[in-house]
């Protein structure tokens, strides 16, 4: 009895491994020294942060989940959150460059990939000497995903490729990107009665291939240095060695990859909401209203207290994700949960930081007004909050269906 109740307790811990510690630690002292006092100037500059990824290159972060095989760490996706988390701290834009890197470029690639491609792509990209980027919307597709209009034509020796990509992260300043096209002819799927998503295939294109162009650069509400446009496809021949996969299995790859990517923008939420957490309690100690510090004042004492059980509530959703990734286990739905929750706390967050330092937080003065503008897109890329709810939605069907016994 004594020993069940021994192998409980060790089966559930709050406490990052020796690690997981020593990497946050060194992680938050690279990003506040080089990335946070930087983030306003990029942010109004919106000059891609080239050096800010080199650094991360040198530092290893660059390659951090890929497989100590292909030149990276080998790490695990709690240390992946807490990087992510870490950075996003200081700059929120930085924090979604690294992780479209490793969770929607090289993640895909060292599962779905050949060995040539591993050997091909991930030490380049393990090295920082590629930046990656993943190609799922359209002008006109975001969250119906499927009805992509990007067209793969399979040419025996090559797939031809024509279309536009739409809100691609890293867009112009990466080297390689993962493109998701329709390869089954329209006629074919009308024929067979398949679903456009079994269609989709999902190939590694380069830059410097014949055909490969860019749109303007976005003009964005917040994370405005992440180089945001269209990559637009103009009959570019992809060798057939370049498909991820099998043909027709893109969608899954798809979604499975924004499974993991989908941890890495929560814990990049999560980053600009304990920033905006730090900053509202720490004006609040200082600044005196009526005769004493607002903190003294109630009315701000529950803004902050909400703010700080929501922050840690929010951490152990993405530790959690994160830990059922590493294990193996199915996590769809704690990505979705993880997400959504914290980058609707990250937007919160950065209100509650300008409501607390009044006309300063209104201000570029503070980093407050940034914190709101950054945190928005996190309810919007890599799914919609609206989006995270329909998988959690179908996820909890699916397990009150196994609850009840209901035949799948
Ligand atoms: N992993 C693997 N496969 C999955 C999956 C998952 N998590 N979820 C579903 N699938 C499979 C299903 O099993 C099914 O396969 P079969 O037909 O073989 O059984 C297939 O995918 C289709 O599933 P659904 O019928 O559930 O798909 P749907 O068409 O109804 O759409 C959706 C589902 C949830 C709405 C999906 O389209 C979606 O997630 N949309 C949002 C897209 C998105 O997140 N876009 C962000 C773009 S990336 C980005 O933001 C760029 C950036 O640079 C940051």
């Amino acid at each position: 009895m004594q020993k069940t109740v021994e192998v409980e307790k060790e089966s559930l811990s709050f406490k990052l491994n020796n690690d997981q510690a020593l990497l946050q630690k060194t992680i938050r002292e690279v990003a506040l020294e080089n990335f946070k006092e930087k983030a306003r100037e990029i942010d109004k500059s919106h000059r891609f942060p080239r050096e800010n990824f080199e650094l991360l290159a040198k530092l290893g972060m660059t390659g951090l989940t890929i497989s100590e095989e292909y030149g990276g760490g080998s790490m695990d996706y709690v240390s992946y959150a807490i990087v992510i988390e870490e950075i996003a701290k200081a700059c929120a834009t930085t924090a979604v460059i690294l992780s479209v890197q490793l969770s929607l470029c090289a993640a895909p690639i060292e599962k779905y990939g050949s060995t040539e491609l591993k050997e091909k792509y991930l030490k380049k990209l393990a090295l920082g000497e590629y930046l990656g980027a993943f190609c799922l919307s359209e002008p006109g597709n975001g969250s119906d995903a499927a009805a992509m209009l990007t067209k793969a034509e399979n040419k025996g020796d090559y797939y031809l490729l024509n279309g536009t990509k739409a809100w691609v992260t890293n867009g112009s300043e990466a080297n390689v990107y993962i493109i998701l096209a329709q390869s089954t002819p329209a006629e074919t799927l009308h024929a067979t009665s398949l679903p456009k998503h079994k269609g989709v295939s999902a190939f590694i294109v380069e830059k410097n291939m014949l055909g490969v162009s860019f749109g303007k650069l976005e003009d964005k509400l917040g994370i405005r240095a992440s180089a945001t446009c269209q990559v637009r496809l103009d009959d570019v021949k992809v060798p057939k060695e370049n498909l991820l996969g099998t043909e027709g299995e893109g969608f899954k790859i798809a979604l499975s990859t924004l499974d993991t990517g989908r941890i890495g923008i929560a814990a990049q939420a999560l980053g600009i909401a304990q920033a905006s957490y730090d900053l509202a309690s720490s004006y609040a100690k200082t600044r005196e209203a009526f005769g004493q510090k607002i903190i003294n004042f109630q009315a701000i004492q529950f803004m902050l207290v909400d703010l700080a059980c929501e922050v840690e509530a929010g951490r152990l959703l993405i530790y959690q994700a994160a830990h059922m990734k590493d294990q193996g286990l199915k996590y769809t739905r704690q990505a979705a949960e993880a997400k959504l929750f914290c980058s609707e706390l990250a937007t919160k967050a950065g209100n509650i930081a300008i409501q607390i330092l009044g006309g300063y937080g209104y201000t570029t003065e503070y980093d407050a007004e940034r914190y709101y503008r950054d945190a928005k897109i996190t309810e919007i890329y890599e799914g919609t909050s609206e989006i995270q709810r329909l998988v959690i939605a179908e996820n909890i069907i699916k397990e009150i269906g196994e609850r009840i016994g209901e035949p799948a």
